[in-house]
């Protein structure tokens, strides 16, 4: 049986694109997989964090993940900080990745902006605790959106380098598990742009605690153009979208991709469903559809929320299992480093 690793930062309440690029998969690979899913809170810290929003966000996302379908009882779910390893870990990491690997990071060029020299080190270093996070548990699978994925490469070679430099064979290259209709969802204004915590437009997004008026809302918002749904014609011979056809219309894709993730279809399924229909009616049944979908979650995570002290129960829990799994790790990548043990 393989182990799933996979987290998200607790810096905003989650959109519908964590969901379906992220948590939903989890859901689904609960059975074949050994999971554990963590609230990144010292990820989060890359960019300051109010402290008081930091801890209602940890158990905002840990809400979610409950909400969704993880089962505690099976799946452990904890916030990074509660286990020291992943800190522990990446300080011999940071000494294992190079310079000029980091330097290539897409995600840290964009979020450090134009002022590099005001990012903090955490921001520039944040992918190697990633590693850490991965490799401390021997994870073999990660499932995550397309955005993480020069992430998990850069995990991999780190763990090949450790291997190499020390002539071991003790970390794993773990394997992304990325795809489905959604493992990209673009902001609702500009679908050239991913759909994100950081916007700072909420129109740009659906939260997963959205209401059922509030995703009509953002949904008819939701740039269009003034042309007809597509038709088969833009289908290639496998049934995907052409890239030509994508490029000239991203908006009009990226709610046709929502549709199909969200009811489980493909997408070109569901481009021949509404072929040549306006935008308003195909609108408002991904209206219907997401709030079928999304508004038992956002209700059950109310429901959790008002018994924090339950979450915290969870998280402890989630937390000691995992100390218990990724202690023997790090001893074991101690003693290959030279370190004498305490
Ligand atoms: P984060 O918190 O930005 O996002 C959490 C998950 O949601 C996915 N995602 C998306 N998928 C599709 N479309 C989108 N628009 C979209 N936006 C976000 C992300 O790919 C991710 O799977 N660095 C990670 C957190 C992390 C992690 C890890 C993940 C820390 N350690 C170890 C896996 C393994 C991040 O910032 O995710």
């Amino acid at each position: 049986k393989g182990r799933i690793f996979s987290g998200v930062q607790p810096t905003h309440t989650l959109h519908l694109g964590n969901y379906l690029g992220a948590v939903r998969n989890w859901v689904r690979m609960q059975k074949e997989f050994e999971c554990i899913f963590c609230v990144v809170d010292m990820h989060a810290i890359t960019l300051f964090q109010e402290p008081q929003a930091l801890r209602q966000n940890t158990r905002e996302v840990t809400a979610a993940f409950m909400a969704s379908g993880i089962d505690v009882s099976h799946s452990i779910i904890f916030a990074q900080s509660q286990n020291r390893v992943h800190a522990q870990l990446a300080w011999i990491l940071n000494c294992v990745a190079r310079v000029g690997w980091l330097n290539r990071m897409t995600q840290f060029k964009e979020k450090a902006g134009k002022d590099r020299e005001n990012a903090s080190v955490g921001l520039y270093t944040y992918p190697v605790l990633m590693a850490a996070d991965i490799l401390g548990y021997r994870a073999t699978h990660v499932p995550v959106g397309e955005d993480q994925k020069q992430h998990l490469e850069l995990a991999r070679d780190i763990a090949q380098k450790f291997n190499n430099d020390y002539g071991v064979d003790c970390l794993v290259p773990p394997a992304p598990v990325i795809g489905g209709p959604a493992a990209r969802v673009m902001s609702l204004r500009d679908g050239t742009k991913k759909m994100s915590k950081s916007d700072p437009s909420d129109y740009s997004r659906i939260n997963m605690t959205d209401d059922a008026d509030t995703i009509a809302l953002k949904l008819r918002k939701a740039k269009t153009d003034p042309a007809p749904l597509p038709g088969a014609e833009v289908l290639d011979a496998k049934g995907a979208v052409t890239a030509e056809a994508e490029a000239a219309r991203p908006e009009a894709y990226n709610l046709l991709a929502i549709y199909a993730a969200l009811s489980d279809r493909e997408i070109g399924d569901v481009i021949n469903q509404f072929a040549g229909r306006e935008f308003s009616a195909f609108k408002r049944e991904l209206t219907d559809l997401a709030v079928a979908v999304l508004g038992p979650i956002g209700a059950e995570m109310k429901r959790l929320l008002a018994h924090p002290g339950e979450i915290d129960a969870v998280l402890s829990q989630g937390a000691a299992r995992a100390r218990a799994l990724s202690e023997p790790v790090l001893k074991e990548i101690e003693e290959v480093v030279g370190f004498l043990s305490a």
